[in-house]
């Protein structure tokens, strides 16, 4: 029988839109989810919402609903967003359903029935924001220590739960497994919290009715983080299955922002010490994501919209980023410079270029297959190697829910075969007629992008699947050995994997296509600002048999141009010629060469024309 893996994310509060710390939570735990699924494991991945408390009911009185409607809609943001963001989640529990419900008062009997809830009095302050209890000793201020806003002053009848019974027990399970709460600068916070001594802790409100009925006594409503805790048993089975309760519960790791770890690493665990259920396996809190610099906020209007992010960049890409940027447990910045990095660095000249290159040799010189592995080969037996620690590094960061280091793992072997194909150069083998090499080669370079692309597929899924619909290959854990590819299977070329590839010369020139009718305004045609320029300098990119560097002199100025113009010309035939160049492109990285700007040319790729103009023209001419 496969092995179960229980995941779950904070469940979000409806008060608010999601935004990109919400997006981020939701990405890490699809990732291990689709992990976990990959490799064999019986994945039960849990998210949704926190609808009841104080501060739901207090937003949707501001937008003159009642809570229930205001959950509605709102809930239906993150919904939306989750389809959007490929989230592969088993289950959704909203707080307001009658499973929740049930589930959580059925808690609240078996503490109760263990003698852990008693009757009294809560006098302190309470912010609504955070929806916590504070004592006065901790204020900072006279504001919430958590998240400097004001507080209330509340007196109300309360019941109270137990928390102090349960110190010493909590605080020998922590020592006991050191990876109960990760990371370990956040155990090391649990467990000075905790030797302070716990407190009991109100669990119940008087002074407003948004929230589940205390059992017996429907004048108090469950304190909105009792209530919220309880999603991770109620979400998945707990009461209404027990025998799926039963199979995935305890969750094995819970993933949560570091605002709310008290709640996860203290709170949590009594509960469920109280009412005689195992803990969970791993609480793991994350950092906080800035913007810009800045911490965000409605207020400064900076909260980044996950949304957004991906209509303009790619869900993939918003995936990647998120994970590879920061260590996970670390603070983050988030930023559309650093985001434009990855995508042209990482993606789309590393990752992209290598399948786009590799599926043009393919297409070249062997027909469109992947080609067999016929001869031996050194470098791809290094290559193999590089695979197989890149594979196993990426398995022990996963279980440690190290994705930057999962990513750099595997970015080892996307460098790897890059070099592999730059260093082999199969379009000399191709000339030299050694079909035998050849055909190893290119076998050994799908092999590495098969590879790849399997371990990429929890992270980036439809990245993996625009490979797929190149080469055929099976998703599958079980085909993590090299070889698995099978032989001299039909491959699909097309477009390059990441919209910045697109950007090179040769696929700009000429090729773009307008909707018949349109057409574009002189006014448009006029943004181009096209020149004479002249080639004062010429050199292959290394690893490129199409690229080459040009210097070109413009007049006033000397631009560098990445050129796609390789295989119809040799550098020293170019020096000294006068061409056109569109001089105003932004600038675009290509094999990493900053290129600021782009030549004219027609023809098919491996015989190219050059623009050039008819009669004598000076450099910096503009072309009208
Ligand atoms: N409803 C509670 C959780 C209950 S779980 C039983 C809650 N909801 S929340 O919507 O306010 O926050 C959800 C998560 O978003 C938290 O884990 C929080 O850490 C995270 N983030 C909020 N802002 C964030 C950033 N700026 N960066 C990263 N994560 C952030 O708390």
């Amino acid at each position: 029988m496969a092995k179960k893996f229980y995941i779950t994310t904070p469940i979000y509060y409806v008060n608010d839109v999601p935004h990109i710390g919400h997006a981020y939570t939701t990405i890490a735990a699809d990732v291990i989810a689709r992990y976990k699924r990959l490799m064999g494991f019986d994945v039960f991945f849990l998210t949704g919402t926190d609808e009841h408390g104080k501060k739901v009911e207090r937003a949707a009185e501001t937008q003159g609903e009642k809570p229930i409607q205001h959950a509605d809609r709102m809930v239906e943001r993150f919904r939306s967003l989750w389809k959007k963001l490929n989230i592969s989640n088993n289950d959704f529990i909203r707080t307001t359903e009658q499973r929740h419900r049930a589930g959580a008062a059925s808690i609240w009997n078996n503490i109760l029935e263990k003698g852990d809830i008693y009757p009294g009095t809560y006098e302190d302050w309470y912010c609504t924001p955070c929806e916590s209890y504070w004592p006065d000793k901790e204020l900072i201020n006279d504001k919430c220590p958590q998240c400097g806003r004001n507080v209330e002053k509340i007196k109300e009848e309360s019941y109270f739960f137990r928390m102090s019974k349960y110190e010493k027990p909590l605080m020998k399970h922590i020592e006991k497994n050191p990876d109960f709460i990760m990371p370990a600068s956040r155990r090391n916070e649990i467990l000075s919290f905790i030797r302070q001594g716990l407190r009991d802790i109100s669990i119940s409100r008087t002074s407003f009715s948004w929230g589940i009925p205390v059992p017996d006594n429907p004048k108090h409503v469950i304190y909105v983080w009792f209530d919220a805790l309880t999603n991770y048993l109620t979400g998945c089975g707990y009461t209404e299955d027990m025998d799926r309760f039963n199979k995935f519960w305890p969750a094995d790791v819970h993933f949560i922002g570091k605002d709310i770890l008290r709640f996860h690493a203290v709170y949590w665990p009594t509960f469920l010490l109280s009412a005689g259920l195992p803990l969970p396996k791993r609480v793991f809190a994350h950092g906080w994501w800035t913007v810009e610099g800045q911490k965000m906020s409605k207020s400064i209007g900076n909260v980044v919209d996950p949304n957004k992010v991906a209509d303009e960049y790619g869900v993939d890409v918003l995936r990647y980023f998120l994970l590879r940027e920061v260590p996970f447990g670390l603070d983050g910045d988030f930023s559309e410079t650093a985001i434009k990095g990855r995508l042209t660095s990482d993606l789309a000249n590393d990752l992209g270029n290598l399948v786009h290159r590799v599926m043009g040799l393919s297409e070249r010189f062997l027909n469109s297959t992947t080609g067999l592995p016929q001869s031996t080969d050194s470098k791809g037996a290094s290559l193999r190697e590089t695979a197989e620690k890149s594979i196993a590094g990426i398995h022990k960061a996963m279980d440690e829910q190290a994705f930057q280091n999962a990513l750099t793992a595997l970015w080892e072997l996307v460098s790897a075969a890059n070099r592999y194909v730059a260093e082999r150069e199969p379009w000399k083998l191709a000339k030299e007629k050694t079909s035998d090499r050849l055909s190893t080669v290119i076998y050994n370079s799908f092999e590495a992008i098969r590879l790849t692309a399997l371990m990429l597929s929890p992270f980036m899924p439809e990245t993996t699947e625009k490979i797929r619909s190149q080469i055929p290959f099976a998703i599958d854990g079980k085909t993590l050995e090299w070889g698995g590819l099978g032989h001299e299977l039909a491959v699909k070329k097309s477009a390059p994997l990441f919209a910045k590839l697109e950007k090179e010369p040769i696929e700009i020139k000429g090729e773009k296509e307008t909707k018949k009718d349109e057409g574009i305004s002189i006014e448009e045609f006029r943004k181009i600002d096209l020149r004479i320029a002249e080639i004062i300098d010429a050199q292959n990119v290394k690893g490129s048999d199409k690229l080459i560097k040009l210097i070109v002199d413009t007049g006033n100025e000397k631009k560098q141009i990445v050129a796609g113009i390789g295989k119809s010309y040799t550098p020293p035939e170019l020096i000294g010629k006068r061409i056109i160049i569109a001089a105003n492109l932004k600038p675009a990285l290509l094999m990493g060469i900053e290129s600021q700007g782009m030549v004219l040319a027609s023809g098919e790729p491996d015989k190219l024309s050059l623009i050039v103009p008819e009669k004598e023209a000076v450099p910096g001419s503009k072309v009208k």
